[in-house]
């Protein structure tokens, strides 16, 4: 790391997906509050994160990072943090099963409120209005008001962040994580589906192998009753992530300690800008998106900025192509990489490169492509000889519709039902499930 960096510095070159406050004494104002409010993560917990990750680049074990496109403020209440939860807790269960390996969770949650926009301005009959950018920045209501972006947001996102994060530890510490017991995470509306089967299936052999493994003294009943469960979020609103970097004692480096692993988003990621540069500086793991435009050498190039020691676990490469190009574009992406022998993490995001508009205008992903992309990054990265060592999904624990097929073959036509998402449609919590069922059964093929 350059002797130079600061926290701030990124603010001498030019920062994408940037709002336009108004007033910068209000900002200033806000990032002051924040630096002085305790820090939502602790340095111990990102290193735990590093290692961890550090055994995934290593094939040694398997990464699920999954939650909401922009978490807001107003769903910052108990049935659905713990719907969430739950749902990613019964999907590192079917990958623990599949993938025979320790499954580390990392929720797009607690601090996913900024979104990168690809319009600075939204025209609705004839009015234009700022974009909305997410609930760290300015609200929905497409209002002048609503639409203004307020630095005090940003000390808001703090607390609702702070107050997702209090629950999710005492869930997770508290044994509803507990793995005697999981029928305290099952939800309501995954029991009454074709996938309920399966897993309970899973869940009665992973009984069976946890008395077994007692019974030879190999896990310890407080491995089994603590959920391990880690946050991340994009690093986007750079004025929110520098507040919350903090130096300290007895370790060198800076922290981002709002969350333990943010990314740098496909949109901000090239170009070596601002959001690379604020990257560079952390000791947090950090992860960076790769889309279908992304020259390997680029990549590479951003690999050693952040990583100029290649340290292990450090960075998580998280490629969507997209279904009809991930067989054209990832390959040279993984051979480029593996040449220039940087260690990475590789994750599959199969949501981000799928999205398209129905006719009646809504954002939609198919099941079948999510999977189909899956399943080629699964057999690209074995045809090459590297692991794909984790998934990214958009997903929510409850029973919304905005994503097509799956085994309850929503249709579009389904979709106006219980559309809830503000930006990129979710994998309900069924179609969460069934994914991850399928990619167990990927992995457990010879093939696979
Ligand atoms: C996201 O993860 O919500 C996102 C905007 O992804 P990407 O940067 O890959 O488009
Ligand atoms: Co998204």
């Amino acid at each position: 790391m350059s002797k130079q960096w600061h926290p701030d510095g990124w603010q001498s070159m030019k920062a994408m997906q940037q709002p336009a406050y108004a007033d910068q004494s209000m900002v200033k104002d806000a990032v002051q509050r924040l630096s002085a409010l305790p820090p939502l993560v602790s340095s111990w917990e990102v290193e735990a994160l590093r290692e961890s990750l550090a055994e995934v680049g290593r094939g040694k074990a398997f990464l699920l990072q999954g939650g909401d496109c922009a978490e807001s403020f107003d769903e910052c209440n108990p049935e659905t943090i713990a719907a969430k939860l739950k749902i990613l807790l019964q999907m590192s269960l079917v990958l623990v099963h599949g993938t025979r390996k320790p499954v580390i969770r990392v929720g797009r949650i607690a601090g996913q409120y900024a979104k990168p926009r690809s319009s600075d301005e939204e025209t609705i009959d004839g009015v234009t209005l700022p974009s909305y950018r997410g609930d760290l920045i300015n609200g929905l209501s497409f209002t002048a008001e609503q639409r203004e972006p307020d630095p005090m947001r940003m000390v808001q996102g703090y607390h609702y962040a702070a107050l997702t994060l209090n629950f999710i530890r005492a869930l997770a510490d508290g044994g509803f994580g507990d793995l005697h017991h999981p029928e305290n995470w099952q939800l309501e509306f995954v029991k009454q589906s074709n996938n309920a089967a399966r897993f309970n299936q899973i869940v009665s052999s992973i009984r069976d192998s946890i008395s077994f493994m007692k019974a030879v003294g190999g896990v310890s009943e407080e491995d089994l009753r603590r959920a391990n469960f880690f946050t991340s979020h994009e690093a986007l609103l750079l004025h929110y992530e520098a507040a919350q970097t903090r130096k300290v004692p007895r370790r060198v480096g800076w922290y981002n300690l709002s969350t333990h692993m943010p990314w740098i988003g496909m949109r901000t990621a090239l170009g070596g800008g601002a959001h690379v540069e604020y990257c560079r500086g952390i000791a947090n793991p950090v992860g960076v998106k790769v889309g279908p435009t992304a020259d390997p050498k680029d990549v590479a190039s951003i690999v050693r900025l952040l990583n100029p020691s290649n340290q292990e676990g450090k960075i998580v490469l998280i490629h969507r192509m997209g279904a009809t190009l991930v067989g054209e574009k990832l390959r040279d992406v993984l051979s480029h990489i593996a040449e220039e022998s940087l260690n990475v993490v590789w994750c599959c995001d199969p949501m981000h490169g799928n999205t398209e508009t129905t006719d009646s205008g809504l954002k939609t992903r198919r099941f079948t492509n999510i999977l189909s992309e899956l399943e080629a990054s699964f057999a690209i990265h074995k045809e090459v000889g590297t692991y794909l060592g984790g998934v990214h999904f958009e997903l929510t624990g409850d029973d919304v519709t905005e994503c097509v097929g799956g085994a309850r073959k929503l249709t579009e036509s389904d979709l106006r039902r219980a559309y809830e998402s503000r930006v990129d449609p979710r994998l309900n919590c069924d179609q969460a499930l069934e994914m991850a069922l399928s990619i167990a059964s990927i992995l457990r093929e010879p093939n696979g």
